[in-house]
């Protein structure tokens, strides 16, 4: 081998050592393997089996991996997804309609279930109104919604409606526990405008567990704008939602979270779109939305067409962005959503066309039909973001640090703590928050932040103004190490909002604090 490579793997070896050491994670005996073949030592320690990847979740932050990752969660390399074959037509979550224009009522019931993922199996899983993930609840600007939240669990839960602005106490956070066998009734009303928003469980300590079981579903609000438009919305024909979630199956098929667990977040090399495995799109030859969830407990994804073929986005998190954005490629974070659209009528099918990510793994296959779709044209002005120069201008009043890696996740040095307020904001008035991602001694990792309750404006990435992408409405922002953001942000309601990382497991760790707004 080379010096330099040993050189390499010697220092990330050491620095695996010095780290397991000091976070005194003791219950993991598993030897690291080290008899790393001469060719590929190097690679040997990002792609060492399961066992030892999860003991030594501290290879992560191995400088030699920051390297290669540029700041990326290391995880991408350690576990690559495997290829989607194509074989299952992509399931669509079943939609639930409104019946009356001025009140939505709806029931949302979170239960115990069965489900066919792998040919003639059943695995255990978790889902709202069904064995896995749940519907989509469609609601419109100005509605007043109604929902009866029901737990058939054999374990509290709570129903967090992520990104949807509505006072604290119906945000569904860690404080509206309902007990098995238990339901409550909860009211709000729709302020916000058209975007494409998601609902998951949020009891303390445990979300992770409930949303990698399969507590998932999606929320489509619609606004005059939306529908005037033009974009596809032919839900399931053009209009195609897409939850992106990775999974560890052992060797009866089972989600077996504790085995899989990681905690710097747990990753998986099965990746399942809407829980199908294996899945395929079918679309004509038109234009066609892709709306984009990542609802994986930690992984990041890098979207591309195969083909290299560009596409564009037309939403962030909380709503259109004012014009379509041309991209190649487009990065989410968990909980990040975008909306894209693709147009099967200009794309060369020859060689096959796919979704891959970053390490050109295939994520979902389409088959494009000779049937000519509608021939539309995407919008030129889609909304009216802008930061105001005085919102600019705003003196930074609040700063929040996320620092720190595994079971050691701290925000401004402090662990979440149900009885201690973190920050209060007064109800409607915007301020300009700082958020700084602390490197550590090994590099860092990238901190999905995501704020409850509210959506809010990127002022500027280390200084810079954001990427034309993310001047929209957002609720989760990803941090690169080192990296600090300002953003504007204001509460149009009352309550208690958290304020965590969305790497599931570093929010169970305690990775989160509390707003009052007043
Ligand atoms: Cu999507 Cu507090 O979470
Ligand atoms: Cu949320
Ligand atoms: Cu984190």
């Amino acid at each position: 081998m080379g010096k330099k490579k040993f050189a390499v793997f010697l220092i990330s070896l050491i620095a695996a050592l010095v780290l397991s050491a000091c976070i005194g994670n003791n219950e993991n005996k598993t030897a690291p393997n080290n008899n790393a073949d001469t060719e590929n030592e190097a690679n040997k320690n990002m792609d060492m089996g399961k066992e030892e990847s999860n003991s030594m979740a501290g290879m992560d932050h191995s400088k030699m991996d920051m390297e290669t990752m540029e700041g990326h969660m290391s995880h991408d390399k350690v576990v690559s997804l495997n290829d989607s074959t194509g074989k299952n037509e992509l399931k669509m979550p079943p939609v639930l309609e409104s019946n009356n224009e001025k009140e939505v009522v709806y029931t949302v019931r979170a239960q115990k279930g069965e489900t066919e993922i792998f040919d003639g199996i059943k695995t255990k899983t978790y889902g709202y109104n069904g064995a896995f993930l749940g519907p989509v609840l469609r609601l419109s600007k100005g509605d007043t919604v109604k929902i009866r939240l029901i737990n058939e669990l054999d374990e509290v839960t709570t129903f967090h409606w992520h990104g949807l602005e509505v006072p604290g106490k119906v945000d569904g956070g860690p404080h509206t526990v309902i007990k098995p066998e238990e339901e409550e009734p909860i009211e709000f009303k729709v302020t916000q405008e058209a975007s494409t928003l998601w609902f998951h469980p949020h009891p303390k300590g445990n979300t992770a567990e409930q949303v990698y079981n399969g507590l998932a579903g999606l929320i489509y609000i619609e606004d005059d704008n939306s529908k005037s438009l033009g974009l596809p919305n032919e839900y399931g024909e053009n209009d195609i939602p897409l939850i992106f979630q990775d999974k560890t199956f052992d060797d009866e098929k089972q989600l077996n979270y504790s085995a899989a667990m990681n905690e710097d977040g747990t990753i998986g090399d099965t990746l399942l779109i809407n829980g199908t495995l294996n899945p395929k799109l079918t679309v004509k030859k038109e234009k066609v939305r892709l709306r984009l969830l990542n609802g994986s407990n930690a992984r990041n994804y890098t979207f591309k067409l195969n083909t290299g073929d560009s596409f564009v986005q037309v939403a962030t998190d909380g709503g259109f962005l004012n014009k379509p954005v041309t991209l190649k490629e487009l990065s989410l974070t968990p909980s990040e959503r975008a909306e894209i659209i693709v147009d099967f009528s200009q794309l060369n099918t020859e060689k096959g066309l796919a979704l891959i990510n970053e390490n050109e793994s295939i994520l979902l296959p389409f088959e494009v039909t000779d049937q000519r779709g509608e021939d539309s044209n995407l919008p030129g002005e889609m909304n009216n973001f802008s930061i105001t120069e005085e919102e600019m201008n705003l003196p930074v009043t609040k700063k929040v640090e996320f620092f720190g890696m595994m079971d050691k996740v701290t925000i401004n040095g402090k662990k979440f703590d149900a009885e201690r307020i973190d920050f209060t904001q007064k109800q409607g008035v915007t301020e300009v928050w700082e958020i700084y991602n602390k490197p550590d001694a090994m590099g860092g990792m990238i901190h999905p932040v995501h704020i409850h309750g509210t959506q809010f404006k990127i002022i500027s990435r280390n200084g810079e103004a954001p990427p034309e992408n993310e001047r929209g409405w957002k609720d989760s922002i990803s941090l690169k190490p080192e990296e600090r953001v300002k953003i504007a942000i204001q509460f149009k309601d009352k309550g208690v909002y958290m304020i965590h990382c969305h790497i599931l497991e570093h929010e169970d760790n305690g990775m989160m604090a509390q707003i009052k707004v007043e």
